[in-house]
């Protein structure tokens, strides 16, 4: 009998109107976010909202350029300006959304790349980040953690960790 190893997966998934004050302003952040997205190339509008322990929100939207491996996606702007501009300060939860037509699964699903920028982001922080996805004003999909989003996720130089890297069985 082969040995495997298994990774369980599991989202909240909430009317918009019965979330928290808290959360449904970091959504409405997030689509402030999209709004300002600069996406000529893709016209796929994606803002990204992080909630940070001291209150503070930071945004940011995708960055498109012709040279198009050139651009960034919204969530990641996103963090990565929270961690440029609020070194060291916990980040609580991100919102990703889009309001684009263009969405098609049932919540803003984060590309690869993205769900391995948050990994690290809560891996370096030691605390889980709460992500929440939204496409349009549709249902939402809650995860309690980044590295949920992320099977068997990539991990290297003992930056510590949120979660185990599947179940063996
Ligand atoms: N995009 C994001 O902003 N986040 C993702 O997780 C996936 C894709 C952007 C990149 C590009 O500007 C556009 O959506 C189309 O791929």
């Amino acid at each position: 009998m082969v040995k495997t190893r298994e990774w369980v997966s599991t989202l909240e998934v909430w009317n918009p109107h019965e979330l928290s004050v808290e959360d449904r302003a970091l959504l409405a952040e997030a689509h402030v976010a999209a709004s300002k997205a600069y996406a000529p190339y893709s016209e796929f509008y994606v803002g990204g909202a992080v909630r940070l322990a001291d209150g503070n929100i930071v945004r940011g939207s995708n960055q498109e350029n012709m040279a198009y491996p050139s651009g960034m996606c919204g969530e990641r702007v996103a963090v990565f300006a929270a961690g440029a501009q609020h070194p060291g300060v916990t980040m609580m939860a991100v919102a990703i959304v889009s309001p684009s037509e263009k969405a098609i699964s049932e919540a803003f699903m984060p590309c690869g790349g993205c769900r391995q920028v948050l990994v690290e982001a809560e891996r370096r922080q030691g605390s889980p980040i709460r992500v929440l996805l939204q496409v349009r004003d549709e249902e939402v999909a809650i995860s309690s953690s980044a590295v949920n989003l992320v099977p068997f996720a990539f991990e290297a130089f003992g930056l510590g960790g949120t979660g185990t890297n599947g179940r063996e069985g």
